[in-house]
């Protein structure tokens, strides 16, 4: 597999989101503000895109989690294989961090094709449309990440090339206008979006499988870890293991975080192997707790209960009483607590459930009781 980087402007050569999601949308700032420590944050670190490179699986066989999708993948490349064509196009969407620019590495290993990664944002004008699909060879991987935010000029564009794998050219203006239709190689485009809600029906309608991805499961990101620690020659025990997995967030990239985090840690102390006592008190120091919340997580939790009285409360106040931006929260925070059973969303907005109530060591109203109680005789 080659991997080539667009050529325009905003492109980059690995790796997910690459901030653009802070680009896009400056962080409000003001009084109130607390900045989210990047230990925990999904987003993808410089020092993640480095590391990233030698961590990252290259064949399905080492990629762990994601099961389904995985023997999904399996079938269709051994098929497109033994037809010698190109996968059908892919969509990958879910929270950050779990594994949307690695499966396009994998695939396009496993093809034995290039892999040309570039942003939907960096992909403005029909010319940045057009000098990529002019780089791309038959069978070849595009990926796309945060696809939701092409333009629409350039989504415009794109429907042909994936659609028939032909290019529409204009030149010239007014009365001279021309129009040319050129073939362009087959190939298979991979959009990754943390937002698949703000795709259009059009695009999402041309993928040929699209694919959310979940969060890591305790057992799968445990593995995620052990291999890790066996790359970067960490000695670690199985509880060690556990601790760190156990803060990951179902996140691989936050996993992989940590265990960095942890070796340093064990390495300035001059302990080894790193055990369940060690990693827990590497990551107390860098305050992520028993269940990998963070002191942003837990403030969000305590405004939800303390200002707000457990909610519901729109994600658009909540976002502006810790000075986050709505998205960020949504796209970051959010999925997480969710998925934990922290937060719960509801028409009228976010509510705090019982177990965060406990989290946070909160007496939690009558009203939240109950709910819990009935909840649970539901579930019997
Ligand atoms: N590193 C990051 N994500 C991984 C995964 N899903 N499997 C193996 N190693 C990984």
């Amino acid at each position: 597999m080659t991997i080539i980087p667009s050529q325009s402007g905003n492109s980059k050569t690995s790796g997910e989101t690459g901030g653009g999601r802070a680009e896009r949308r400056p962080a409000a700032g003001g009084p109130g503000k607390v900045l989210r420590s990047e230990v925990l944050s999904a987003r993808e670190s410089a020092s993640d895109q480095r590391v990233d490179l030698s961590l990252r699986p290259i064949n399905l066989v080492d990629y762990i989690g994601q099961s389904r999708l995985k023997s999904m993948l399996e079938m269709s490349i051994s098929a497109a294989k033994s037809r010698a064509e190109a996968l059908d196009h892919v969509l990958f969407y879910g929270p950050p961090g779990l594994g949307k620019t690695t499966l396009a590495h994998v695939i396009a290993n496993e093809m034995g094709t290039k892999l040309h990664l570039t942003t939907g944002p960096s992909l403005e004008r029909p010319r940045d449309i057009v000098g990529l699909v002019h780089q791309l060879e038959e069978g070849d991987v595009l990926f796309i990440d945060e696809i939701h935010r092409l333009s629409r000029v350039a989504e415009e564009l794109l429907y042909p090339a994936i659609e028939d794998f032909v290019i529409d050219l204009t030149s010239g203006k007014g009365h001279a206008t021309r129009s040319m239709r050129l073939p362009i190689p087959r190939f298979t485009l991979i959009g990754a979006t943390t937002k698949a809600g703000m795709l259009s029906n059009a695009l999402r309608d041309r993928f040929g499988f699209v694919c959310r991805l979940e969060f890591y499961s305790l057992e799968e990101l445990s593995k995620i870890v052990r291999r890790t620690a066996s790359i970067l020659s960490v000695e670690m025990t199985d509880t060690g293991i556990e601790v760190i997995a156990m803060r990951g967030r179902g996140t691989p990239r936050i996993a992989n975080r940590l265990v960095r985090l942890v070796r340093d840690f064990a390495q300035y102390k001059q302990r080894s192997p790193v055990d369940a006592q060690l990693a827990a008190e590497a990551l107390e120091t860098y305050q992520v707790d028993a269940s990998g919340l963070d002191p942003t997580d837990r403030r969000l939790l305590e405004v939800l209960i303390d200002n707000y009285g457990g909610g519901p409360v729109g994600i658009d106040t909540l976002a502006a009483t810790i000075g986050e931006d709505s998205d960020t929260v949504e796209d970051v925070y959010e999925p997480f607590l969710i998925q934990r059973g922290f937060i719960q969303r509801t028409p009228r907005g976010r509510m705090a459930t019982p177990a965060a109530y406990r989290h946070l060591q909160r007496q939690a109203p009558l009203t939240q009781l109950s709910l819990e109680s009935l909840k649970a005789e539901e579930d019997m």
